[in-house]
């Protein structure tokens, strides 16, 4: 038994950026960014919103449009879903939930939702909480057959995880150690409790605390002022207060490479499995390097991994969903195979899960 992954999608903005035109705004050129980091293009949203983006690759997982890949044959229907999930830094308001206005506009009318806030490592969070809940409602349906009552919390077998990112707006278009690295855009799965096939094979979150703000981001909200303060003679905006992302790359680079190796060989560990039955790694995309430094550690050759960055950046939470989708509608995985999803980024968080397709 377990959580298979039945649909898959994604959804990219129109817009292509290239290094040339981003080496028009900053002190950077294609040279640099190119050999540092492999990114080539990114899609940036100029009309699209968080919402647009995550409905589509919702849409596509559902194979209710054109464009996803699909276990089976046939659409699934919004109405089946139990749970959505989006892990997203940029929903485009405080509440209604980025989740919640994905349902709305997809008709998931049965659906309860909630956005997820763990960074890059939404895709690993996203599903692998969506694997335990599942887990938990079997278990709870389990008990109420064999007392013969109904089940005691609320009944979850399918689940939308879909992270969707407008990292454009969280960007400092000046700081050119961060705006050249991320794109927009979302990455959609469809998981099922199935008793008689295994999806889910294993997964690891951890955590550890980001005491020298390597990976930040201010609220915006948290400029404004109440009108209590002592000698605050009403509400003003706070002028201390940073609004853009701030990354300290080196640190950071560090701390990727490290979780990257740990919560692969963790998440294999709990699967009882070795590097050798992984078919592809689908990891973050958050620099090449990391990705090849990964592969030369595991002595493997980078056709193992699945690398997406060079067309569109780091998408944070959605870049392994988008990379998982892109391997599927390739081909490159088939059912039965295994892939290996590894995240990591602000929180500091950090996460595998092994998958059989
Ligand atoms: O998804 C969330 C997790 N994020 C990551 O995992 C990102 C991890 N970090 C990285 O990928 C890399 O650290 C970066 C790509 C961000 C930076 O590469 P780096 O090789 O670590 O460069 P650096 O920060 O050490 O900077 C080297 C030089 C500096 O100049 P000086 O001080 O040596 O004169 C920077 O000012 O490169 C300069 N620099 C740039 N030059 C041209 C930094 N950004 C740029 C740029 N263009 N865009």
């Amino acid at each position: 038994m377990g959580s298979v992954i039945i649909g898959s999608g994604k959804s990219l903005p129109k817009r292509t950026v290239t290094n040339d035109e981003l080496g028009a705004i900053v002190d950077t050129s294609d040279e640099w960014i190119v050999p540092r980091t492999g990114i080539h293009t990114r899609q940036i949203a100029l009309e699209e919103t968080c919402t647009d983006l995550g409905a589509e690759a919702a849409l596509r997982a559902l194979g209710q449009t054109e464009g996803g890949w699909q276990r089976e044959e046939g659409a699934l229907d919004p109405a089946s879903l139990d749970l959505i999930i989006c892990p997203t830094l940029t929903a485009d308001t405080h509440f209604p939930s980025e989740a919640a206005r994905i349902r709305e506009r997809i008709g998931a009318v049965n659906a309860v939702c909630y956005d997820m806030s763990c960074a890059c490592s939404g895709c690993v969070y996203g599903i692998s909480t969506a694997d335990l809940i599942m887990a938990g409602s079997a278990f709870d349906r389990a008990q109420a057959e064999a007392a013969g009552r109904g089940p005691r919390r609320n009944v979850v077998r399918r689940v939308l995880v879909v992270a969707a990112e407008r990292l454009s707006r969280l960007v400092d278009w000046e700081d050119r150690a961060t705006c050249i690295l991320f794109g927009d855009g979302a990455g959609a799965v469809v998981l099922e409790w199935r008793e008689d096939e295994e999806g889910v094979l294993s997964s690891y979150m951890e955590n550890s605390d980001d005491t020298a703000r390597t990976l930040w981001c201010d609220s915006a909200f948290c400029a404004r002022e109440t009108p209590f303060a002592a000698g605050n003679e009403g509400v003003e905006e706070r002028d201390n207060l940073d609004p853009y992302m701030r990354m300290a790359g080196q640190a950071v680079f560090k701390f990727a490479t490290a979780a990257m190796m740990r919560c692969t060989e963790e998440a294999l560990a709990r699967a009882g499995l070795t590097i050798d039955d992984v078919t592809l790694f689908t990891p973050h995309q958050a620099n090449e390097r990391i990705i090849r430094y990964a592969a030369k550690k595991m002595d493997l050759p980078m056709e193992r991994f699945q690398v997406i960055i060079d067309h569109v950046g780091n998408v944070s939470g959605a870049s392994a969903l988008i990379a998982l989708n892109e391997a599927l509608c390739e081909g490159k995985l088939k059912r039965g195979d295994i892939a290996c999803m590894t995240a990591f980024g602000g929180g500091l968080t950090a996460g595998s899960c092994v998958l059989k397709i």
